[in-house]
């Protein structure tokens, strides 16, 4: 991309929900915003606009990925400001969903904006037409529709709609940044109502409402079905409407009904429920009211309880039904084949959602592919609607569609007895509205293990990890374990991998595709160990894991590691021992041992330490670094974004962050082959310490924590072995600490910690409930 084509400056009008959740995105990616909104108090003319970040900096999830992020955007009003769009390559319109608005902002951002200044409105049903109306060519040629979804930090979804007008070099720009700049995955719509993924998800909330009250089907049993078992995240669909807000709903009906085709099968199906409305008038609107379709028992208790269809009344929430079989586990035919209501609710939910979906390509979209990518990014299905036909059969749902007196959409017809994906000669394909299939094109720069793995079998295989082959000389280790947890299995991997990537390699990237990189040790397997006093099988555990991590550091050949996720504790560490990090920016990284009164085991305590004392924004001595890391590791704190892991050193100045998930894998080997250009393996770090007075120095603090009621007795205890292996156990400050002196250290710490019951207790504590225990 040539200089003057990018985006050096962004402009957000509107500072609501959205447009401060934009401008916080466009912060997060390193752009400069500038962030406008009305003036409402003349004393304090641009309040609104700085009280939306005031308050986005107090908000969990939080909007910014760092402060740093924050201090990007700068904030003003329409009325005194608006002269300073004439500095921004970008003007993104997210005001109130009112036409006569938008168009009255328009006509005054025409006389400001800069000739290549592109202008786009985040409307979520306005047709772009009547949005340009009124405006001269030059403006039209550079303005287009960025529907965002909230919220914009963690949605990955934009739907982008050009018009018939808009300039396709301006298009590309906005795309390119969006999808590099801003992380998200752009999906081209057309200048239909709803766009893609609100004018299938309408359709679908109201399909699944409607049969749970027709059908007699509870909540709870509703959410079951067409949840998980349909790849739909496990709220279903009244978890949520609960999550966004009940009282969005009439308004997404009304603004579709206001603007969909005569003959569109919503009007059939869209019906006011009484009780919706009386929830909403009594202010039940969801988590953000007083209850919802769910809410938490008032009696102090907060048991899970569920609002009664029939009665209007709050019950206790059942136990939500296990559906036999294949039937809960993706297999569609299965699920639609139960007997009685489960089969009967999830019909009444799949059938004419996805009969929908398929009747209207290529109305809203080019192509199946745009369609599927839409729900998956933006409603967060696991399968989009034609990867749910296949996983029915489209000649199955065309007979039952037919059986019923329904009408079969064309493209059902089309696909005949095929699928609408398969995969042919190593690639992806779907099939067009021409009949035939077509590969599925990533953007340049996108390389996914996923079609890695279509291209043929694993180098090397373990029981939870393997080894595949990204071509240029590159392997990539993946985690293949139950939440991909680290055990025997992958230091063995790592031990054979090492000399395969040395003898016919250049490079080796540590990366999944898992939603996280992996939360660390087994900790299951840790506590069966435990349980049993096996503390020969734990201590191999650690010895390998030592082993196996500083083997990849002092490999002939450069380690790049790619997480995107949770990397924690022995996840962490392995990034520690990469000579470079390439971190997806939604990257949570901590060292978290702490917490299951632990230490951790697998060098991490050295290669923070080291990390730290190279740090040129470090003081000399042996103490601050040392400090530092104590503070970080005794509190387990986790880093909520690769910025943040930045300021807290788990990354280091020079390592990457990626924005697009999608780019990560590319960027790390990119990156590895870089380093594979004359690599040369890092030298052993030698420590100077501070020894016994610098523990008693870490402890003090400590126990000011413990007399404010921070720390609890058993914190201490686990600190103060921290402690002892940080500053060199009874290291001499004018000694020098070796990287194996280290690892002892740890080793003799973490075997102490583990025979303890206290720690026992902390990590059935955090099996059982996923928090830690407080002993
Ligand atoms: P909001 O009501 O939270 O915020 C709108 C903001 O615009 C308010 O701060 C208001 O003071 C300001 N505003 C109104 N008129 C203005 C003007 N003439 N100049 C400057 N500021 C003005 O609304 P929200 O939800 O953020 O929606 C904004 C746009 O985004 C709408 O077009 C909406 O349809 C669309 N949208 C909303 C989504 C959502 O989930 N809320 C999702 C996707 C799109």
């Amino acid at each position: 991309m040539s200089g003057a084509a990018t985006i050096s400056r962004v402009c957000v009008i509107g500072a609501g929900v959205m447009g401060a959740g934009i401008a916080a995105q466009v912060a997060n990616a390193g752009v400069p915003v500038l962030l406008l909104d009305v003036v409402r108090d003349p004393a304090d003319r641009s309040a609104v606009a700085r009280g939306a970040v005031e308050r986005m900096l107090k908000t969990d999830p939080a909007p910014f990925m760092s402060k740093a992020a924050a201090r990007l955007v700068e904030t003003g009003n329409i009325e005194d400001d608006l002269a300073k769009v004439a500095d921004c390559d970008w003007i993104i319109e997210a005001i109130v969903e009112r036409l006569d608005l938008k168009q009255a902002l328009y006509a005054k951002i025409e006389d400001h904006r800069h000739e290549g200044a592109i202008v786009s409105s985040n409307t979520s049903s306005i047709p772009l037409d009547r949005l340009v109306e009124g405006r001269s060519e030059g403006f039209r040629r550079n303005f287009l529709i960025t529907h965002f979804f909230n919220p914009p930090r963690y949605m990955r979804l934009i739907e982008l709609v050009s018009g018939t007008g808009s300039d396709p070099a301006q298009v590309a720009r906005i795309a390119d940044f969006a999808d590099r700049a801003l992380g998200k995955s752009v999906v081209r719509a057309k200048d239909t109502p709803g766009f893609i993924a609100n004018r299938i998800g309408t359709f679908w909330i109201q399909a699944a409402m409607n049969a749970a009250f027709d059908l007699g089907v509870s909540v709870e049993e509703a959410d079951a079905i067409a949840g998980r078992p349909m790849g739909v995240p496990k709220t279903g669909v009244f978890g949520l409407a609960d999550l966004v807000g009940i009282d969005l709903l009439p308004h997404l009906k009304a603004s579709l009904l206001a603007t969909l085709p005569e003959d569109d099968p919503y009007r059939a199906i869209a019906r006011d429920e009484g009780l919706i409305g009386r929830m909403i008038a009594d202010g039940f609107t969801g988590r953000k009211g007083k209850g919802g379709f769910y809410r938490l028992s008032a009696d102090g208790q907060r048991r899970k309880e569920v609002l009664d269809l029939a009665s209007g009344e709050y019950r206790a929430a059942a136990k939500a039904p296990s559906l036999p079989g294949k039937a809960g586990s993706g297999d569609l035919a299965a699920l639609l084949a139960l007997p009685g209501k489960a089969g009967a609710y999830a019909w009444a939910v799949l059938g004419p959602t996805l009969a929908y979906a398929a009747s209207l390509v290529p109305a809203i979209a080019d192509d199946i592919a745009a369609v599927d990518a839409a729900m998956k990014l933006g409603y967060n299905w696991k399968w989009g609607p034609f990867e749910l036909i296949d996983r029915i059969g489209a000649d199955r749902l065309a007979a039952r569609l037919e059986g019923e007196g329904k009408a079969v959409p064309d493209l059902l017809r089309l696909a005949g007895g095929r699928t609408f994906w398969r995969v042919e000669g190593w690639k992806r394909q779907f099939l067009g509205l021409d009949g035939d299939y077509h590969d599925l094109v990533r953007p340049e720069g996108v390389l996914l293990l996923d079609d890695i793995k279509l291209a043929g079998a694993p180098v090397m295989k373990s029981g939870s990890a393997v080894l595949w082959d990204a071509g240029d000389g590159v392997l990539v280790l993946e985690f293949t374990g139950k939440m991909n947890a680290l055990d025997g299995e992958v230091m063995a991997l790592i031990g054979k991998a090492i000399p395969l990537v040395a003898a016919r390699h250049k490079a080796l990237v540590v990366y999944n595709e898992g939603s996280n990189f992996s939360a660390g040790a087994n900790l299951g397997l840790a506590l069966f160990a435990l349980n049993i006093a096996a503390w020969g099988e734990v201590e191999k555990l650690v010895v390998a894991g030592q082993q196996a991590y500083k083997a990849l550091k002092y490999a002939p050949f450069p380690v790049v590691s790619a997480p995107s996720g949770l990397a924690l504790g022995g996840g962490c560490e392995i990034l520690l021992h990469s000579d470079a990090i390439q971190a997806h920016a939604e990257s949570y990284i901590g060292l978290v041992e702490c917490g299951v009164g632990l230490v951790p085991g697998w060098g991490g305590c050295g290669e923070m330490i080291d990390r730290w004392r190279k740090n040129p924004a470090m003081p000399k001595g042996p103490m601050p670094a040392v400090s530092k890391v104590f503070e970080t590791i005794s509190t387990a704190t986790v880093a909520k974004s690769a910025a943040e892991a930045k300021e807290l050193g788990f990354l280091r100045p020079t390592d990457g962050v990626t924005m697009n998930r999608d780019r990560l894998l590319a960027d790390a080997k990119a990156r590895a082959l870089q380093l594979a250009e004359g690599y040369v393996p890092p030298e052993p770090p030698q420590f100077r310490l501070p020894g016994p007075s610098g523990k008693a120095a870490l402890m003090m603090a400590v126990e000011g924590f413990r007399a404010r009621g921070l720390a609890t007795p058993y914190d201490e205890v686990v600190a103060a072995r921290l402690a002892d292996v940080l500053t060199g156990g009874e290291a001499d400050p004018v000694d020098v600490v070796s990287e194996e002196d280290m690892l002892g250290l740890e080793h003799r710490a973490f075997m102490a910690l583990v025979r303890d019951p206290r720690s026992l207790a902390r990590v059935e504590h955090m099996l059982e409930t996923g928090k830690p225990l407080r002993n």
